[in-house]
Order: C-alpha cells, then structure tokens, then sequence
C-alpha cells in the first residue's frame, strides 16, 4: 500500500489507516462479477456468431440477450455506486500522467460497458424476433428494419473490439502494478474498512 493521505486518515487506528486507500465492499464485488460476465458475454458473442445459421445458434443467442440485459442491470448498479462512493485517491507512488491515463481508460471502460448491452438491445429490437429475458418476452416497441439493426449490430461489434482492446490495457497495467508492488491491485480486492 502507498503512502496514506494524511487529511483522510489522521487520527484514525492503525487498521482503518491502512485500508483507507481500497474500494468498498460492494464496489469490489460488482467489479468482479462484472468481469465474470463480461468475459462470458464476450465468449458467446465471439463463438455464437460462428455457429451456422439455424435452430442450433437459438439458445446461445438468448443466452447472451438475457446476461447482456443482466449485465445493463449490474452496470446500472455499479455506475449508481460509483456516483455515490468516490474511489480511493491513488498511491503517491503512481506518476500523475499515469494516473491521468488510468482515469481515461476507467471512463472509457465505463462507456464500453454502457454502449454494449444498449447496441445489443437496440439491434435486436430491429431484427424479426421479439427479445426474451430469462424467458419473459420484453415489450416490444421496435420493428423490423435491416438498416437499423445492422447499424446498431455494427455499433455493437466495433465497440466490442475498442472494449477488448481497453480491458488488455487495463489488465497490462493492473499487472505491472502488482510487479511493481504499488499497492493498486489490493485496492480491488480487499475491501476498506471504514463506512461507505
Ligand atoms: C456487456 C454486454 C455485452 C457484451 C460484452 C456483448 C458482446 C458481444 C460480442 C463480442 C459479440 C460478437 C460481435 C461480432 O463479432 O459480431 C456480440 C454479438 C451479439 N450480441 Fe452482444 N454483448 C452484450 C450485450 C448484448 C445484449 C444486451 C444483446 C441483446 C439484448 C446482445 C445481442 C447480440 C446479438 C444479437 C449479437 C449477434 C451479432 C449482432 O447482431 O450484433 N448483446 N455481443
Ligand atoms: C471485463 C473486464 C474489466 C472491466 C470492464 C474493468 C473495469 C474497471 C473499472 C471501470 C475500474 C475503475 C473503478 C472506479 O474507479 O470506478 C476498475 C478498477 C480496477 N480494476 Fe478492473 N476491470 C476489468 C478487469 C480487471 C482485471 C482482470 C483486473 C486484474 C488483473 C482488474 C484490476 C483492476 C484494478 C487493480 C482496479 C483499481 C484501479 C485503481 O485503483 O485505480 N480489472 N476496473
């Protein structure tokens, strides 16, 4: 762990002021399970759009729609958290152009995962199927329209790619944090002590 902010932690026992610089409890587990279903989404997407037309691809396709729409849920969730809980200020150690990068690679992570689940729901409301989740059919208020759904399925591939590109990046440079031994990577993994 770097050094501590001493306007945040002045006063406080030793424990509080060592786990000062982490994210919440919940933060973290929304991190994580964000990540598990990302990588699935991304897995799926990448493997069902290989399959061969017809009935085979069906339950893949609705597979991905609904943890898609669970994971707009759990973004939803998290961006509501992270509003309301700011992070941690980063380790002294961290040079501020390198702090200034990892701020614009969260955002655009951020954003990656807002437009994703949102081209994906935009492009299946234009294709000829209604959009199940978890087996309830959604209200429908699309129609059938090629060139919206293959605007919005284009969205939805190349933001794909930005979003892969983004996480290699951000799991390249998590990695050489904790070669580092800076004290970034506990920050995600051990949960603060203090409320909120
Ligand atoms: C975090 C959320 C999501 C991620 C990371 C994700 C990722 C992907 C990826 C990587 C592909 C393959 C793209 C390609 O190479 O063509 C794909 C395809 C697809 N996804 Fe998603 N997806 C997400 C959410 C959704 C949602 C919510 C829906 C619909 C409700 C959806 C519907 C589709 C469809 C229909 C395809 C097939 C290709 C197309 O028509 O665009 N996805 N997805
Ligand atoms: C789908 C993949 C991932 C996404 C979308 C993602 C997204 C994010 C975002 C948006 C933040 C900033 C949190 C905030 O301040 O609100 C963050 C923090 C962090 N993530 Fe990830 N992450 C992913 C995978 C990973 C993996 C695999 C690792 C570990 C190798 C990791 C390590 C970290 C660390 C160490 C932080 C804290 C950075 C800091 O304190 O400034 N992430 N992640």
């Amino acid at each position: 762990m770097g050094r501590a902010d001493p306007v945040r932690t002045v006063g406080r026992p030793a424990a509080v002021h060592e786990a000062a610089g982490a994210y919440t409890r919940t933060a973290i587990v929304l991190h994580w399970v964000l990540v598990a279903v990302i990588f699935t989404q991304i897995g799926l997407g990448w493997y069902m759009t290989d399959l061969p037309l017809g009935p085979v691809r069906s339950p893949y396709f609705a597979l991905h729609k609904s943890l898609g729409l669970t994971a707009a849920l759990l973004v939803a969730a998290r961006i509501a958290w992270r509003l309301t809980h700011p992070p941690p200020p980063l380790p002294s150690t961290v040079p501020p152009w390198q702090a200034r990068l990892a701020h614009l690679n969260h955002a655009l992570l951020y954003a990656c995962m807002i437009v994703m689940p949102v081209a994906g729901y935009l492009s299946a409301e234009f294709y000829k199927y209604p959009t199940r989740f978890w087996g309830i059919t959604l209200p429908r208020w699309g129609w059938e329209n090629e060139t919206l759904n293959a605007l919005f399925s284009g969205i939805h591939r190349y933001t794909s790619y930005l979003f892969v590109a983004l996480i290699a990046i951000h799991v390249a440079a998590a990695l050489l944090h904790a070669w580092r031994r800076e004290g970034v990577v506990s920050r995600i993994l051990r949960p603060r002590r203090t409320r909120g």
